[in-house]
């Protein structure tokens, strides 16, 4: 499959009817007593080249709906199109004719710390993605050297271990490893809620500039109002595992539809001078 050529009409994600359920167990035998639903009939699509971000409360199922389009969490029903192609068993594609889901979609985490691995120099850790896919080292040297330059950390950055960068550096350093395998759609988990206001700027620039240079779709799941304003094309509501609202990004912000919506935007703190 030539992943270069997909048709530009087609969503980069179409998700239909997608339910999550987590098993509650309970006895001695610990035994699964009922079935807790997370993401329920769940059904958006992002566009290719667009931002979308995911919004609602705390608890409400923004990281398992992500967690379940590259299979960290298992589906119960609904499906999920990548460029128009169903995913099954993270692949996409037929069976002769298919690429791995993880090679066109990467994640990015909360946590940049507890996402790479001490163990490893950043050498090893930007490269080991593409090596197993049967890229010689030498060439993924190259492309890691590339994508330090992109994000901004200097090329000797290649021998040095994680906890030898500070938390925006971190940051950056998953950005570049998750476009190490050049991915189509990134899914970002509140990539900056742990880091400081002037950091969190750099990273969201970073984000778009990376999505005009390069494309790339964006799922981006944060808490801040204004950084979702400021970022995203479309906005998607949840409440208790339900998508209330979806839409271009300044109607939802602006003149939300949806009762839980408004009361969303309304508990946003503002500063006002005495
Ligand atoms: N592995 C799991 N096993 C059982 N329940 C889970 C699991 N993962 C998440 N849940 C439950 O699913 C619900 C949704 O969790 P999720 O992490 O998706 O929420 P969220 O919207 O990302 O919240 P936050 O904004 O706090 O990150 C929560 O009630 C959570 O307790
Ligand atoms: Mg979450």
């Amino acid at each position: 499959m030539n992943i270069e050529n997909f048709d530009k009409a087609v969503p980069a994600i179409e998700v239909n009817e997608l339910t999550v359920k987590f098993p509650i167990r309970g006895g001695v035998f610990s035994k699964v007593k009922d079935y807790f639903t997370a993401v329920d009939n769940v059904s958006f699509s992002l566009p290719q080249g667009k931002i979308l971000s995911i919004v609602g409360e705390s608890g409400c199922g923004k990281s398992t709906l992500v967690k379940s389009l590259v299979g960290l969490v298992p589906i119960a029903k609904g499906d999920v199109n990548l460029f128009g192609f169903s995913v099954k068993n993270g692949k996409v594609g037929t069976a002769k004719d298919f690429v791995r889901v993880s090679d066109l979609v990467q994640m990015i985490f909360q946590d940049p710390f507890s996402s790479l691995n001490p163990r490893q120099t950043v050498a090893e850790i930007l490269t080991a993605p593409v090596v197993a896919r049967g890229i010689p080292f030498d060439d993924a040297c190259k492309r890691a050297k590339e994508l330090l330059d992109r994000v901004s950390l200097p090329t000797g950055a290649m021998d040095k271990f994680p906890h030898e960068f500070s938390g925006g550096q971190r940051q950056r350093l998953c950005i570049a490893r998750s476009l190490m395998v050049r991915p189509k759609v990134l899914l970002c988990d509140e990539v900056t809620s742990a880091l400081d206001v002037s950091v969190q700027a750099q990273i969201l620039h970073l984000l778009d500039d990376l999505r005009c240079e390069l494309g790339l779709s964006i799922l981006f799941i944060s808490h801040d109002m204004q950084v979702v304003r400021a970022l995203s094309d479309e906005v998607l509501v949840m409440y208790f595992g339900h998508a209330v609202e979806h839409g271009a990004a300044d109607d939802v912000l602006s003149n939300p539809q949806n009762d839980y919506t408004k009361k969303l935007l309304a508990s946003v703190p503002t500063i006002r001078r005495a």
